[in-house]
Order: structure tokens, then sequence, then C-alpha cells
């Protein structure tokens, strides 16, 4: 069983769609996307997270555009080193890959999928390319799949992940097979009994979370914008609001998936971390003990620890 006082050994910042268009231009004449990344990455210092990555899980550029990669590269990289993090990128339907090699990953332009293997200690992220250029559905080719079956032969110390734009999964809300992952059965032949803990992706524009051959998948919102989920069957609304991204913490037994949203809201009570911090010094007892006070008395007895 975990331990409620164990520490994640790795955490990952997981954005997704972030749809950067010509600059100055807004997305659909009104989401300023420049200004949503810049407001998560904001909020992260703010947090003075110490991320071991920043992974963005596709549609980086909304039409592929170089201007839009050359901001959004420095922009997240700048913020990465003020973190302490580095960078790890996915192809997703909306960038091309000859922009998405040369100017994120400082590679020859190519049409072959971005396939790629990195490493946090003993963790291992590897990024898989679900796109077929001039598509907006998906398909992992034999080759990718014979790839990622040789790699996954080899487990590591602490285990897998696996990133890719498009979710290996059914999509409850928009009955759309022209942008889904197709063949979806051939990668779970590949991941199924693997030492893959958690699979991330994006492209739907809403938070959800399932099983993908019996591994937690977890699909990271836009921060552009949001596709709701109360449309009417066949209908689609994306609208300017509700932008999250995702804090992926990983434990030795478990991995946790937490959504957070890009903005900012009205504050309706803050509680003290010099305070906090003292009362998770206490013992899970004593915790428990105050925590049965009336809210009054709660601070002035944890105020009274601090004149200890
Ligand atoms: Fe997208
Ligand atoms: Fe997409």
């Amino acid at each position: 069983m975990t331990d409620p006082n164990e520490r994640p050994s790795r955490f990952i910042v997981h954005m997704s769609d972030t749809h950067l268009v010509a600059a100055g231009d807004l997305l659909y004449g009104k989401v300023d996307c420049d200004a949503n990344v810049a407001a998560a990455l904001a909020q992260l210092e703010a947090a003075q997270f110490r991320p071991d990555a920043i992974l963005l899980t596709g549609d980086l550029a909304d039409t592929g555009l170089a201007e839009a990669y050359l901001r959004l590269r420095p922009q997240i990289e700048a913020a990465a080193e003020r973190l302490g993090s580095r960078v790890i990128w996915v192809m997703g339907n909306h960038d091309k890959r000859d922009q998405f090699r040369s100017l994120l990953l400082d590679q020859e332009p190519s049409d072959e999928p971005v396939d790629e293997v990195h490493w946090i200690g003993g963790l291992r992220i590897i990024v898989l390319d679900s796109t077929v250029p001039g598509y907006h559905h998906g398909e992992i080719t034999d080759a990718q799949l014979a790839w990622l079956r040789s790699e996954l032969a080899t487990p590591a110390a602490e285990g897998t992940i696996l990133a890719l734009h498009h979710p290996p999964m059914p999509d409850p809300v928009y009955v759309n097979v022209g942008i889904e992952l197709q063949d979806q059965h051939k990668l779970a032949d590949v991941v199924r009994g693997s030492d893959i803990r958690s699979i991330l992706a994006g492209h739907l524009h809403y938070s959800t979370n399932t099983t993908f051959a019996g591994i937690p998948l977890s699909v990271a919102s836009a921060t552009c914008y949001t596709n709701t989920v109360t449309e009417p069957e066949g209908s689609t609304l994306g609208v300017d609001g509700a932008q999250s991204i995702n804090l992926v913490h990983v434990y030795e037994e478990q991995v946790v998936h937490t959504i957070m949203p890009v903005h900012t809201f009205p504050t309706l009570y803050e509680t003290n971390g010099d305070l906090m911090r003292l009362f998770n010094a206490l013992t899970v007892e004593q915790q428990v003990a105050v925590l049965a006070m009336p809210i009054t008395e709660r601070m002035s007895y944890v105020s009274a620890l601090r004149a200890d």
C-alpha cells in the first residue's frame, strides 16, 4: 500500500494542443494562444514547481507555421530552464514533421515519424508519432510498432510512460472516426503486459481518463480552447474557456494525473503555507485530532506549535 507521506520520484508537466498561429493573430479571431501558454507557465513558476520535464503532446502549431514553432520553442525552453526541466516534444496532426524536426529538434528536415526515447533517471519516456502527413486521423505503422516492441523488450528500472497525440480509445463525446487513431488493437497487442505505466495523449481538447490494454490513459485538454462535452451527438462546440494542462506525479507504485486550469480564478480562502508545513509535520493521529476541532481552534492550536 502507498505510504501517504511518500513524495513523487518523478514529476512531468503534460501540456497539449497549444495551436499557435501567426504572430499577432488570434485563433478563431478570439484566442491568444501564446498568452494561454504563458499563463500556464507563469502558474508553474508561481507554484515553485520543479518538474523533471515539460512534455507537449502535439498540435503545437495550428497550421505548422515556422514562426509558430520559432515563438513556442524559446517560450517553453526559457520556462523549462527556470524550472530546472527538460522539454519533450510530441508530434500532432496539425504539426508538420519537417518544421518540427528542424525548428524544435535541430534535426535535418524529414517526413519520417518522430519517434524517440527519453530518460529521466530510470523512467523511460517513449514518444510515438501517431500522425499521418496531410491527414488528421492517426496511424502507427507496422515499422513503428516493431520499433516499439523491440524498445519495450527491455524493461526500464522505473517503468515507462508512452506519449502520443491521438489517444487510443473510443471518443464518447464526438463520434468522429475520421480523426481517431486507427487499428488501435495493433498498438494494444504491443503494449499489453509491457512496463508502460501511463499513456499520455492530447488531440481531444477536453480532459478524460480511461485504460488501454490495461494501462492508464490520461488525455490532457488543450491550452488553446476547449471542446465542450455536452453538445448533442454530432455537434461540436469549441469554447474559449476551461483550458488546462496536467500534472503527472510518478510514485513508486502509482502515477497520479492532476488537471491544472491554465487561468486563475477569484480566491475563496487561502491556507498559510507556514501553518500547513507545521500541520504536515504532525503525526497522522495528531492531524486527525486537529481536523476534528472547530476551525478557529485548529488554527490557534497549530499556531501555538509555531511558538514552541
Ligand atoms: Fe488540437
Ligand atoms: Fe489533434
